[in-house]
């Protein structure tokens, strides 16, 4: 038996109603696998637990995560009580830099049963590696002559050992893909770091003769996202141009609400963390109509995590059957509930296992 723990945080908002929904597809992928079992540690560190305790996680909070497997969370935020920057730091981005968790990955592809942004939106199935803990978004820097004067300074990050390894990361993924890897780049206007990405991009290439390759400045690819979404399978992208490419992507699926995300701890010393796209969508919250997809899709990035790519595709297949049948949030044209749609996912996997 396959036994593997996992840590909860359903967070705030309808992370509280997404996150059971996806637990329990879980437990339908691990009763059909017949040798997986999902040891669930929820844990309720969130706003509320911040306005009892003046923070968002214990100080032991990290000590406590680290030996788990994994790492599975809905949402954090609420402004109403407290500031965004308070929550999100104080328990998301801690936990992203302090498991040096490296790269973002975010896929978007075209579903069956979604109506897209694009008008003729094709086939497009792409993921995108994001750098996940340098490159522009950096604390390198500073103000100073505040005032009429004042210059302020923001220094982008780049070394070799963060940029090849998520250059890798991606031709390792185009491996299990349809073998081909994008590069973002902006080496016609970014004089420094970007030539330099390019040149680690053209080292690592040479490692995998087998994978196609193409590269493209930012402003260009970021329109092919609009235009011709198909012909990527994956793009490797600094932090900031990784960041504003994977809202095109969600934007392009055509709700916030099922677009999926990880973060990849590469080293191996610290768990990675498997989290939607989306906040905690106060504006729903309660309603029991929150969309679970980009949740549950999470949880299919945390199963090929383990290994367990082959039912990773079937519960990505059961979810396309389920919005295809019309069994859809109302953020996507519908009109079931949170619920209902989990429901729907749960009984077409069992019926296609
Ligand atoms: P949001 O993603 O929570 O909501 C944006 C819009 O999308 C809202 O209209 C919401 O109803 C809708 N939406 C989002 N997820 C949905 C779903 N699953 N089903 C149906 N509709 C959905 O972003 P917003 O409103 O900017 O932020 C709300 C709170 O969430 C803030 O406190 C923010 O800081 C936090 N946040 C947290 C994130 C995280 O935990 N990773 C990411 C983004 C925002
Ligand atoms: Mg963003």
């Amino acid at each position: 038996m396959k036994k593997l723990e996992i840590a909860v945080i359903p967070g705030d908002g309808i992370g509280k109603e997404v996150v059971p929904v996806a637990t329990k597809v879980l437990d339908t992928v691990a009763e059909i696998h017949g040798g997986l079992k999902f040891e669930y540690n929820e844990f309720p560190w969130s706003c509320d637990y911040y306005l009892e305790h003046g923070k968002m996680m214990p100080d032991n909070g990290l000590d406590i995560l680290k030996n788990f497997d994994a790492i599975f969370l809905g949402a954090i935020g609420n402004p109403q009580v407290v500031a965004d920057h308070v929550s999100l730091w104080g328990l998301l981005i801690k936990i992203r830099r302090e498991f040096e968790q490296s790269i973002n990955i975010r896929p978007a592809k075209f579903f069956k049963g979604l109506k897209s942004s694009l008008v003729n939106p094709n086939d497009f199935d792409l993921i995108v590696v994001r750098e996940n803990s340098e490159g522009e978004y950096s604390e390198v820097g500073g103000r100073i002559h505040r005032g009429e004067d004042e210059v302020a300074i923001q220094n982008a990050v780049f070394t070799k050992k963060g940029t090849e390894r998520a250059m890798r990361y991606a031709f390792e993924l185009a491996k299990q893909r349809r073998g081909h890897v994008t590069s973002a780049t902006k080496s016609n206007g970014i004089v420094h770091s970007m030539p330099f990405w390019d040149e680690v991009f053209n080292e690592v290439k040479g490692d995998y003769a087998d994978i196609q390759t193409a590269s493209y400045h930012i402003d260009a690819l970021a329109a092919f996202f609009v235009t011709r979404p198909q012909i990527f399978d994956v793009i490797v992208a600094s932090n900031l141009f990784g960041d504003i490419l994977t809202d095109i992507g969600g934007a392009i699926m055509g709700s916030i609400g099922i677009a999926p995300a990880a973060n990849i701890n590469l080293n191996g010393k610290y768990p990675s963390m498997f989290e939607p796209v989306h906040g905690s969508a106060p504006d729903i919250y309660g309603k029991g109509i929150a969309n679970p997809i980009g949740q549950v899709w999470t949880a299919k990035m945390m199963l090929d995590h383990f290994g367990e790519q082959e039912l990773g595709q079937k519960l990505l297949d059961a979810i396309e059957d389920v919005t295809n049948e019309g069994i859809k949030t109302p953020d996507i044209g519908g009109t079931s509930s949170t619920n209902e749609v989990g429901e729907a996912i749960c009984s077409r996997l069992k019926e296609v296992c």
